[in-house]
């Protein structure tokens, strides 16, 4: 039994909902709108209806709920746990842990020596229980009117044809799997295949470049890489095909070829007599997946084996393999999915994130369909064929949980409410955020206009690392604050500290880490344990270490902040500096480069990026463009800097160190912020900069 710590005290300060408390939401958002003075004491209310209905309804009935879970984290997690199919059920240990590097290795493992299989437990065992029939998956395409859908049974079968086909092609358990593949729904149906035959998959949103899929192909040595011809995104066509032939060729040239090619033949994008081909190695889909069995059996795994490897940013140029093991990440990306959204069986949900990142993992395959939802799978742009795009899609699908990230919210907003108000919405319960913090007006809008004042905002705060929600509102349990992701899910206990590393008590800002592991945390990174402690661990020993700022206000409402180390979110999508940078650099040209994130209208934050040339290049606009070039053609679009800022010299110390902090204020030109530059090995550069600033 864990000891009752400090942070019980901070929940404990949960407002207790006035009577009547339904009424407020109106008048609060409505009337007072953008004027209302202190955004902290804004408090916005669930109805009445709305909370007697939700699987949490009460401050007291959450409080309850959490005590139990950090007094009796194993108690708590083997009742839910029980809730799925087990072959065998885990030994006497629900969880061990060590997150203290002091007291040797950082070691995590839940429900060990359990034997499951989370394929089996989204699909068979939902089956089973009635809901052969339900549908799980809705596809809708870029183009209006182009659809489709399948059942829990009609997916299971695709599920195992595909299964029956990799493992024929050698895959075995613990072989990786690379997945390049658009939102078709092939994506999760490749996911549950890999996982039902115990491979691991490793998804790479197919917006990545062929050099980045390159990377992660080498990392990861795949058995098989699956993916499609082409994807139309709005009017455009791309041809993915094409990127991963660079990416297979790039990874051969260094050391790693990949064997198997399987190409899903994406017809209203380019037909096959178009595709570029490879005899031997590259496979139509069509021709062989649907020729296999359609019932496979489940490889049943240990709790600890590895599910999945998501690469994703860190503040060095190397993307980090963090690594998801089976049964934890399943007990909890289903728990949290349930409780966050309110989730009941008539729901139908759609989260818009791309399967290529962590909300696509946790919150459009697994998590939905352990609960045998009926989730949307949206292969194209939210804004084509224009900004309503969206809620058409509501309106068609009778959409009740709707789960977006602010960067979309924003550019919706910017487009005029009479896109939104065209449509109905009626059927939208639950609204969701996700990927940065959501401002106050964006969150007023997306509450007033898009829910009609009428649906809870679960602002989800979690990372690619958490693999589930750690700090969310619970929607009908709580009043929630216009931009604060409220308070912790059951089983987290968030703690804020400062520089040192000490723990900071009731109203506070600080580093937000986490005592104690949850059922969902990452394991490892792949092939890096040292990494993985160095970089999470290591900053304030026995707590993990998210590289969020936060604060804490008088209620205990915990407010994101944005990142302190060098990653930033553009438009929900996490990048990494250094990469950016590392790109750069590669240019021939470019002796030099520094990149920081800069406030975004829509993206959230911008990509800033300060440039030295070779010495004697002079600076023209062709220049400006191959250097943004050499960012999309490494990285991918996503990426593209917003801004290249000629730079004759950095601001560095006398050790050589780059001074952001100086760089970020030039690039926000808040230039009377500037600080102390008399530390700067030549403070000259600072005027030289300002004075480039709009060259
Ligand atoms: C940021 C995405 C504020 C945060 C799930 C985190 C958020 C990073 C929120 C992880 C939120 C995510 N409010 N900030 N609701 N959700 N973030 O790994 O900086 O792509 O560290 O996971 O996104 O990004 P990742």
């Amino acid at each position: 039994k864990m000891t009752t710590d400090n942070h019980l005290r901070h929940v404990e300060s949960l407002p207790v909902f006035p009577s009547g408390a339904g009424n407020i939401p109106r008048l609060n958002a409505v009337i007072l709108g953008e004027a209302l003075a202190s955004e902290e004491n804004d408090y916005v209310f669930p109805s009445d209806d709305f909370s007697r209905n939700a699987h949490v309804s009460s401050p007291s009935q959450y409080l309850e709920m959490y005590k139990r879970s950090v007094e009796d984290p194993a108690g708590f997690w083997s009742e839910i746990a029980s809730e799925f199919y087990w072959e065998k059920k885990w030994g006497d240990k629900v969880c061990s842990e060590n997150l203290d590097v002091g007291k040797g290795a950082v070691n995590i493992e839940w429900f060990k020596g359990g034997i499951t299989n989370i394929c089996y437990n989204c699909l068979d065992r939902n089956v089973e229980i009635g809901n052969g029939d339900k549908v799980a998956l809705y596809w809708e395409g870029n183009d209006l009117g182009s659809d489709d859908s399948l059942t829990y049974s009609q997916l299971l079968e695709k599920v195992c044809q595909l299964a029956n086909y990799l493992k024929d092609v050698g895959v075995k358990k613990g072989d990786a799997v690379i997945i390049y593949l658009p939102m078709l729904m092939e994506l999760p149906i490749a996911m549950l295949a890999c996982a039902r035959i115990g491979a691991i998959h490793s998804v790479v949103f197919a917006g990545f470049s062929s050099e980045s899929l390159a990377q992660r192909i080498v990392d990861c040595k795949p058995k098989v890489v699956l993916t499609c011809n082409a994807v139309k995104r709005g009017a455009k066509v791309i041809g993915l095909k094409d990127i991963v032939d660079a990416g297979l060729a790039e990874s051969t040239k260094n050391g790693v070829s990949v064997d198997v090619c399987l190409t899903y033949e994406n017809q209203t994008a380019l037909k096959r007599e178009n595709t570029k081909w490879t005899q031997g190695r590259d496979i139509w889909w069509q021709d062989v997946v649907p020729k296999y069995p359609s019932t496979c059996d489940v490889e049943w795994v240990d709790a600890e084996d590895p599910l999945f490897l998501l690469y994703t940013s860190g503040s060095t140029g190397k993307p980090k393999g963090v690594l998801h093991t089976t049964g934890g990440y399943m007990v909890y990306t289903a728990t949290t999915f349930k409780y966050a959204f309110d989730y009941k069986p008539s729901d139908i949900y759609w989260c818009t994130a791309d399967c290529g990142w962590i909300t696509g993992h946790s919150y459009v395959t697994y998590g939905p369909l352990l609960n045998g939802a009926s989730c949307i799978v949206f292969e194209g742009a939210p804004t084509y064929p224009d900004a309503s795009r969206c809620w058409d899609i509501v309106d068609k699908y009778k959409v009740s949980i709707f789960y977006t990230a602010p960067t979309l919210v924003r550019s919706l907003m910017r487009e005029g409410t009479q896109h939104v108000t065209r449509y109905s919405r009626k059927s939208l319960r639950v609204l969701g955020s996700v990927g940065e913090p959501i401002n106050p007006s964006a969150w007023r809008w997306f509450f007033n206009v898009v829910g009609d004042s009428r649906c809870p905002i679960s602002d989800t705060w979690w990372q690619t690392e958490t693999g589930g929600f750690m700090i969310t509102p619970l929607p009908g349990a709580w009043a929630q604050k216009p931009g604060s992701a409220t308070y912790p899910f059951f089983g987290v206990q968030p703690v804020i500290v400062d520089e040192k590393g000490n723990e900071l008590e009731g109203e506070c800002s600080g580093y937000l880490c986490v005592k104690h592991s949850w059922p969902s945390a990452f394991r490892t990174l792949f092939g890096d344990h040292e990494r993985y402690e160095t970089t999470y661990f290591k900053p304030f020993p026995g707590y993990y270490f998210t590289g969020d700022g936060c604060s804490r206000d008088k209620d205990g409402y915990y407010w994101l902040t944005g990142r302190v180390d060098d990653v930033i979110n553009v438009s929900g999508h996490r990048i990494g500096t250094a990469e950016v940078e590392s790109a750069l650099v590669s240019h021939p040209q470019c002796a030099e480069a520094a990149v920081v994130g800069v406030e975004h209208e829509v993206k959230g934050q911008g990509i800033y990026a300060f440039v030295t040339l070779v010495e004697g290049v002079p600076y023209s606009e062709d220049l400006r463009k191959s250097l943004v070039m050499a960012v999309r053609t490494q990285i991918g679009a996503f990426a593209t800097p917003d801004k290249i800022h000629w730079a004759p010299g950095l601001p560095k110390t006398r050790s050589g160190k780059i001074m952001r902090r100086i760089l970020r204020k030039i690039a926000s030109r808040q230039l009377d912020e500037l600080g102390d530059i008399s530390t700067l090995a030549e403070p000259a550069v600072v005027d030289q900069l300002i004075a480039l600033a709009d060259k």
